[in-house]
């Protein structure tokens, strides 16, 4: 097999703003031309860890190479990396030309080396002829094109973009998406990608590095994400999940038995949990099924309480005696039974995850442990 490059590693990176520790030993490889994405909800540390990167930040702890030298020191401009953020954070009294231009007029590279490259990157971002307009007299999307112009123009090996199309109504925000994934496919440098926003973070990444709370939750492709979340943060914040909490009542060699409030499954392949365990059983909408007559194995009855349509599909959702609701998606040509309907729901064992419930306080106490 291909030998990777490792582009950026980061090795047991923590940061500290006073007491708070907002980084939390985050140890990560990004290999040469990957489109990495780090996605999380606000406040989980995404944006200092990418200011760690540039050099804008300090680590209080760890280390950060990139392209195998430690940057401990450097201060941003020598660290062979540039960064698009949010808010463009361009020169309003210039105009693109010289906007796009400032770095490379400071480095005082002859004039004319410097004309080509501006032409070439506004070419890369599709604004050829636009050199002579000011930012204010430009749309969002036009100011962020110039913005990713401005930082390709130094020909990084990296990328560091921060919610780069944060600022973008939606049909924009998609149609930029893709542009930028072509343009990192055919420039071949490492995109390091800050988003919230996961259908982003699914579309555009060759990986995706789950952030909750200052740690790396999850790393892994997309679809290795959707299919297999290791915790209940992750199936909750990655698509939809159904979320049912139970406890374990009996085990053999391969399989359990899972009881909840109003309900039981029996007969789950299953090793990996013990007797009175509580677990999270994960089920995503399509994959829960609905049957009129009790089904073997499930012992989970519920009502089905509305259906919500929303153009190709229907979602059912149905109530279990405690009020919890699980959603169920349905297909527009399916004959669904009337509201008030009482249901059993199942589903292929294969498509639900079980996950330990345990995992976030084991986090804080190893967490308080250090703090002491
Ligand atoms: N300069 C700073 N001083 C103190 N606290 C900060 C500073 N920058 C960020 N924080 C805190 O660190 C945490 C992580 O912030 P940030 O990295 O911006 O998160 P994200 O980009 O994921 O929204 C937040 O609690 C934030 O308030
Ligand atoms: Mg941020």
């Amino acid at each position: 097999m291909e030998e990777k490059k490792v582009m950026i590693q980061l090795k047991n990176v923590v940061k500290f703003f006073g007491r708070h520790k907002v980084v939390k030993s985050i140890n990560l490889d990004i290999y040469e031309g990957e489109f990495l994405t780090l996605l999380g909800p606000s406040g989980c540390g995404k944006t200092t860890t990418l200011r760690m990167i540039a050099g804008f930040e300090e680590a209080t702890e760890g280390e950060i190479y990139l392209d195998d030298v430690n940057m401990e020191g450097k201060p941003p401009y020598a660290r062979d990396v540039n960064t698009v953020f949010q808010n463009y954070a361009l020169f309003p009294h210039m105009n693109v030309y010289d906007n796009i231009a400032f770095g490379l007029v400071e480095k005082k590279l002859p004039r004319a080396e410097i004309r080509e490259k501006v032409l070439n990157a506004l070419e890369m971002v599709q604004l050829e002829g636009f050199e002579k307009r000011k930012p204010s007299q430009m749309s969002g999307g036009q100011k962020q094109r110039v913005a990713i112009a401005r930082a390709l123009v130094n020909n990084p090996k990296v990328l560091l973009l921060d919610e780069p199309l944060g600022a973008l109504d939606l049909k924009l925000r998609k149609q930029m998406q893709s542009e930028l994934k072509h343009l990192q496919q055919k420039l071949g440098i490492t995109f390091l990608y800050v988003t919230h926003d996961q259908e982003e973070a699914l579309t555009m990444s060759d990986r995706i590095a789950i952030m909750n709370q200052g740690r790396i939750e999850q790393l892994g492709t997309a679809q290795d994400i959707y299919e297999h979340p290791v915790s209940k943060f992750v199936a909750d914040f990655i698509g939809e999940s159904n979320i049912l909490e139970g406890y374990v009542t009996k085990t053999d060699d391969a399989t359990i038995s899972v009881r909840f409030e109003f309900g039981q499954l029996d007969g789950i392949a299953a090793s990996e949990f013990v007797d009175e365990e509580m677990i999270y059983v994960s089920v995503r909408p399509e994959h829960v099924k609905y049957s009129q007559k009790p089904v073997k194995d499930f012992h989970l009855q519920g009502i089905i309480k509305e259906y919500i349509y929303a153009g190709s599909s229907i979602r059912m959702i149905a109530e279990l005696p405690n009020s919890q609701e699980i959603i169920l998606l349905c297909h527009p040509q399916d004959t669904l039974p009337a509201t008030g309907t009482d249901i059993y729901l199942y589903w292929n064992p294969d498509k639900a995850v079980l996950l330990h419930t345990n995992e976030d306080k084991l986090y804080d106490l190893i967490e308080d442990a250090v703090l002491k």
